[in-house]
Order: structure tokens, then C-alpha cells, then sequence
């Protein structure tokens, strides 16, 4: 199909899944606000209704908690057809949303929207938010610098074999019976597991049982682990957050501060076993001994090692489309369940990012390369097989759509 083509149907899933002030991922699947799939729906929205893309990141922050944590739920209106839902959560917040966070990509985006499409008095009213969201990470998720999520969905990579060690360690014995939904929208086969189904549900249950101290969170719960993803994220977010605070007059020493925090944390995640950064169980000190997408976004923070690269390459060399979200030489590796394996053209995006940074060019324009063909040939799905280029998940999926018209299509950068 012809990019003009696409543009429109991508700019067209953005509007079909736009709730006024919101975009859900895909209807069905997820009928709600994820946290940071808004973000990246606002850099897609960034490149034809920028006001748009402003108004998304604002109702992020409209749930964002008196701690300074922004969801990564927000259950604007009731739908049934998804569980666990705002009554299993428990949070009591208004607008009711989960307990826990995720990826912190919102700088980094509203940095990208702010050089593309302007909007500095939206930008400014935000960037205190932001700050008071990247504090709250550095002091309720990280452990001596380090960053840490309490839940895989945390993470973003729910299911990814990162996770597995702190999983090992969770008790889904006692959840009780729950009927999932996830599993009546899309394939099974492509969607975690029971087991891993009962254990997330664990890990809530304690959160609601505490009523969401975090603290008690850190300390005692069930499950806590470094995510590289996390770190990197995080690092480039706070430069990114340092340089709009420059943009705007404000002062940039702080979030320049924290960002040296996680620099210098950074060797408690080498895994020199793996010669890569590496997710770690923080309650036992194992790592996970697997090579994901998470060190892949090293780069985003500008963190290259030789060694790493190498086994980064050959990772991406095994596949044909993007890099995968687990590497495809370990046994754990699936190519169609969910993060234990396939390709995600939003991850694609951010790796781009941190490439482009870099000066990487011409890997830049190959991973763009790589999942554009997947969007043409398979249309906008949540994630691929990076082995045959199966699409998979759900389909008109908001964050594919809004990375193909910001990145994926080429309009915006070289080729
Ligand atoms: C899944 C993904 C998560 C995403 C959410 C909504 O839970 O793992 O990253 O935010 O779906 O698309």
C-alpha cells in the first residue's frame, strides 16, 4: 500500500479510538487510558492536530496521584469487557485508576512534540508534572540508584522473560477463581499464560491489601525487579525533562541530578555473565540471564558497550523485521507470545530514538525499514512475528498508527 494511503488509515485509527480528551489502545482488548501508549498517541497526533496531541498528555496528568505517580490505567468510564478492572484494583482514586506506573516515555515524547509542533504553554504547564512524576520514580521505584518496577505490567513487557525469576517467587495459589478477557479478544496462544495470569493477580491483591502504600509496596511485596528498559528510559527522559526546563527558563539541575542517579547505578545491571545490561531480581540478586529489548534501549540513554553491541547485532541478525523483544537463540523464546519474543513497532520507535542519537544512521533507517514492511504487509497491529512478519494481537492498535505517521512512514526523518 502507498504511505499517503497508510497515512490516512493510521490518522484514521487515531481519530476512531479518540475518546475527546483520550485514546485508548484498541477498542475490545483495551477500552481504557494507558499511560504510555497516550504518550506516543500524542506524538502521532503531533503531526496533524497538535492541540491534540497537548490534550493527551494533559489528561495523563489529570490522574497523576498526590505522590506524584501517574497510572498506568486510568478507567475513565466503566467497560466490563476487561478485567482486572478499576473494582479488582481498589485504588479509590478519582478518576479510578490501577495502582502502578508505567514506562516514564512522556519527557522524551513531549520534547520530540515540542521541536516538531510547538506548544510551549501547554509544555509549561505540564513540566512541573513531569518532574514530580520522575521524582516519584526515584524515590518509590528505585533501590540505590537503580530502577526498579513491582509488577511486570510495570514494565510495559509484561510477560517478557526478564520477569521470570521475580515471577518464580510470586504465590498465585491463593487468587481465587476470575474469568480473564484479554483471551476472548485476541488468540490465546498469543497472550501470557494462566499461571502468569494467577500471579500478576497476586501482586494486585497485595497492593490493594496495603491500600497502596508504596513503601510497604517496596519493601515487602511480592515481587520487585530492576527493568533496564526502566533505567534507560528513565535517564533519557531526565535529560530530556533538564533540556525542556532550559527550553521553558525553569532550572534543569534537578532533573540533571537524577539522571547522574542512575548513571552512576548503572554497573548493579551489568550482567557480565551476558556481557548486557540486565533485569535482575532485587530480593535475591539473580539476574534474569536473558538478552531483551530492555538492553536494546541502552542506546536511548547513550549507554553503548562493545560487547553488548555485538551480542545486540547478532540478536537483530537472527530475525527479519525489528529487534525482537527476547532473543530467538534462548529457549525461552516465542515468536508470537506477546513480549516473549515478537517485534513491537513502539519499541522499534524508541530504540530509533536512542539510534538517532547516536548517529546511527543507517541501523536507524534499517530498523525503519524493517517495521514499515511489517505495517504494509500486516496493517497496524499491536506487535509482529519478527520471524515471518505474522501480524499480531489486536488490530487498529493507536500506538502503531501513531508511530508509523511520527516515524515509521519517513516523513520525519532522513532516509
Ligand atoms: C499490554 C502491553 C502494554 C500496553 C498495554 C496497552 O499490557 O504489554 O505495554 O501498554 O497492553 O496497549
Amino acid at each position: 500500500m502507498q504511505t499517503d494511503d497508510l497515512d490516512s488509515i493510521a490518522r484514521d485509527i487515531l481519530r476512531r479510538n479518540d475518546r475527546g480528551t483520550y485514546t485508548i489502545p484498541t477498542s475490545g482488548l483495551y477500552p481504557f487510558q494507558w499511560n504510555w501508549d497516550s504518550a506516543f498517541a500524542a506524538w502521532g497526533f503531533a503531526t496533524f492536530d497538535p492541540s491534540r496531541a497537548w490534550t493527551e498528555l494533559e489528561t495523563l496528568f489529570s490522574a497523576q496521584w498526590d505522590t506524584g505517580m501517574v497510572p498506568h490505567i486510568i478507567f475513565h468510564r466503566d467497560d466490563e469487557g476487561y478485567f482486572p478492572g478499576p473494582g479488582v484494583w481498589g485504588t479509590g482514586t478519582t478518576p479510578p485508576s490501577s495502582g502502578i506506573s508505567q514506562p516514564p516515555v512522556a519527557a522524551i515524547l513531549a520534547r520530540l512534540i515540542h521541536d516538531s509542533a510547538g506548544g510551549t504553554d501547554r509544555l509549561r504547564a505540564l513540566y512541573p508534572k513531569m518532574l514530580a512524576w520522575h521524582r516519584w520514580w526515584q524515590r518509590a521505584r528505585t533501590v540505590n540508584g537503580t530502577a526498579c518496577i513491582t509488577h511486570p505490567w510495570e514494565s510495559g513487557r509484561d510477560n517478557c522473560p526478564d520477569w521470570d525469576p521475580g515471577m518464580a517467587n510470586v504465590d498465585g495459589s491463593n487468587v481465587g477463581p476470575y474469568q480473564r478477557r484479554d483471551t476472548g479478544h485476541v488468540d490465546p496462544s498469543m497472550r501470557p499464560g494462566k499461571e502468569d495470569y494467577d500471579r500478576y493477580l497476586a501482586i494486585v491483591q497485595f497492593g490493594r491489601a496495603c491500600g497502596w502504600d508504596q513503601d510497604t509496596i517496596l519493601n515487602d511485596g511480592p515481587f520487585l525487579m530492576a527493568d533496564p528498559a526502566i533505567h534507560f528510559i528513565l535517564m533519557r527522559a531526565n535529560r530530556d525533562l533538564a533540556a525542556l526546563a532550559r527550553t521553558l527558563g525553569e532550572d534543569p539541575a534537578e532533573p540533571e541530578a537524577m539522571a547522574a542517579e542512575l548513571e552512576a547505578a548503572l554497573p548493579s545491571i551489568w550482567n557480565d555473565h551476558l556481557q548486557a545490561y540486565c533485569a535482575r531480581d532485587m530480593k535475591t540478586g539473580t539476574f534474569a540471564e536473558s538478552l531483551s529489548s530492555g538492553a536494546a534501549l541502552g542506546l536511548l540513554a547513550g549507554v553503548e558497550n562493545a560487547a553488548m553491541e555485538t551480542k545486540l547485532a547478532a540478536m537483530w541478525d537472527r530475525v527479519a523485521y525489528g529487534i525482537p523483544s527476547n532473543d530467538p537463540a534462548a529457549p525461552s523464546f516465542n515468536a508470537r507470545r506477546y513480549w516473549r519474543g515478537p517485534t513491537w513497532p513502539v519499541v522499534n520507535a524508541l530504540i530509533a530514538i536512542g539510534l538517532r542519537s547516536a548517529g546511527r544512521h543507517a541501523e536507524e533507517t534499517r530498523l525503519r525499514a524493517e517495521t514499515a514492511a511489517l505495517i504494509r504487509q500486516g496493517g497496524f497491529f499491536e506487535y509482529f512475528d519478527p520471524q515471518d512478519g505474522t501480524a499480531c494481537g489486536g488490530d487498529n492498535f493507536t500506538w502503531t498508527a501513531a508511530i508509523w505517521l511520527a516515524w515509521a512512514n519517513g516523513a520525519n526523518g532522513r532516509d
